[in-house]
This record gives C-alpha cells, sequence and structure tokens, in this order.
C-alpha cells in the first residue's frame, strides 16, 4: 500500500453498497450480508489508516434505510452496538476518534448511548477520523443548516445578505471536517444516494463493481491508486 503520501486523499467517503446482494447470492439473509459489510468496515479503518487517510466516513444507515423490514433495521442496529463493542480498543489503540452526523436522536436509546460513550472517549485523538453516517440524509443536512442559518437571522446575528457559501459550510453537521477528495461506491450503482450532497462538488468519484462484503484491504489501495492519477482542476484548467 504504498501510494505517495502528497497524492493520498485526505478525506475517504464511501457508500457502503452490495451487503444484500452478497448475502442472498450464497442463499443467506440479508443481516449476514451486513455482518460480513461489518468485517470490511474494519478493513476500510486498517487500510485508511495504513495510507495515511486522515479522515474516513461512511454511509452506515441512511434516512431512507429506516423503511426496510424491521428484523434487518434491528440487525443492523444491534450490529453497530457490537461493532462499537468489539473494536473500540482498536479505536484507542490507533488514536481514531468516532464521530457521528446524521439524526443521532431518531436511533435505539442504546444504541445513542453507546455511541456517546465512544465518541466521549476518543474525542481528543487526532491520528484519524472515523465518521460514521447514521439516520444520514444529505438534503436533510442542508435543510437542517437553512433552518440554522434562518433563526440566527431571525435573531439579527446573521445578515442574509451576507450569507456565502461558506456561511452554510459553517452550519453543516461537521463542518470542521474538509470535503472527501475522493468518494468509493461498492456495488456498482451509479448514484449518490442523497450521500453529502453538498460536500461532494468536487469530489473524485470511484465506482467499483466490488460488493462491499468482498471489499478488502486491496481493493481499498486500488481506489487510492486511481486516486492518484486523476488530475483535479475544480473547474479550472490543467
Ligand atoms: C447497503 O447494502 C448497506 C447498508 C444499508 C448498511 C451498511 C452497513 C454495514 C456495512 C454494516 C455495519 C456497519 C458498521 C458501521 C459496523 P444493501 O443492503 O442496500 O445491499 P443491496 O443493494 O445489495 O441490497
Amino acid at each position: 500500500m504504498s501510494v505517495p503520501h502528497a497524492q493520498v486523499p485526505r478525506h475517504v467517503a464511501i457508500i457502503m453498497d452490495g451487503n444484500g446482494r452478497w448475502a442472498e447470492s450464497r442463499g443467506f439473509s440479508r443481516i449476514k450480508g451486513h455482518e460480513a459489510g461489518a468485517e470490511s468496515v474494519r478493513a476500510a479503518v486498517r487500510a485508511s489508516r495504513d495510507a495515511g487517510v486522515q479522515f474516513l466516513t461512511l454511509y452506515a444507515f441512511s434516512t431512507e434505510n429506516w423503511v426496510r423490514p424491521l428484523d434487518e433495521v434491528r440487525g443492523l442496529m444491534e450490529l453497530l452496538r457490537r461493532f462499537l463493542k468489539t473494536d473500540e480498543n482498536e479505536l484507542h489503540d490507533k488514536k481514531v476518534r468516532l464521530r457521528i452526523i446524521g439524526h443521532m436522536n431518531e436511533l435505539p436509546k442504546r444504541v445513542q448511548k453507546d455511541l456517546v460513550r465512544v465518541m466521549e472517549a476518543t474525542r481528543e485523538y487526532t491520528s484519524g477520523t472515523l465518521t460514521l453516517a447514521l439516520s444520514y440524509g444529505g438534503r436533510d443536512e442542508i435543510v437542517d443548516a437553512t433552518r440554522a442559518i434562518a433563526r440566527e437571522s431571525a435573531l439579527g446575528k446573521i445578515d442574509p445578505e451576507t450569507i456565502t457559501v461558506e456561511t452554510i459550510a459553517a452550519h453543516l453537521y461537521a463542518p470542521d471536517i474538509p470535503d472527501p477528495d475522493l468518494m468509493i461506491r461498492t456495488g456498482g450503482e451509479m448514484r449518490i444516494s442523497n450521500f453529502l450532497l453538498w460536500q461532494i462538488s468536487y469530489s473524485e468519484l470511484y465506482v467499483t463493481d466490488v460488493l462491499w462484503p468482498d471489499f478488502r484491504e486491496e481493493h481499498f489501495a486500488e481506489a487510492l491508486e486511481d486516486y492518484r492519477r486523476r488530475h483535479r482542476r475544480f473547474g479550472g484548467v490543467r
């Protein structure tokens, strides 16, 4: 995994898709696919750290995922709790901070409790940041930012005429985290699925047919290698 450091993305965001298909093709229940997907989460955390990626953001549960069968939603919540329990030590060992974006208050109370505990316990770490998007929607995030700005405006703290791109960016869920340099989607679908809509304006996109439970260190390295060959222009010319 020897990617020249200067060309390593600072922030990688991943749409982890394909757990269901992976399970169904093996005759397993969908939750088995999510369990295998949790192993790929571990691999992604390790691989991003080894490569020198500072921020890793994973789309773990969208606002749209609430309509899935109750068993699957429950299974995903329990899997998340299990992950926090088994992998907290790894976060401490590697000095990785855990953060959450999304409507955390919509998650079951016991999940919220575990998340808050691990976030508090890792808040001082600066080696890396693992952000989990939970009950997250990109449009909701922009709506929430707009509401916050409108409230401040009503209080006379913000003059509407002075609102800029930076004002909106400063009211997103994690304003201190830089925009993703690279957005990976597994499972082959060519869509954004309401993920980080504001932040990905100039992100490089990498879509692979590999299903998330099969996406391990070598696939992560391939995505970084592909990114290294890109020429980012941010609307300018080379
Ligand atoms: C999409 O696959 C995946 C999800 C909705 C959930 C992602 C969850 C995990 C990877 C498991 C655990 C997460 C953590 C942070 C421990 P899909 O079910 O939509 O797949 P399909 O498109 O093949 O049906």
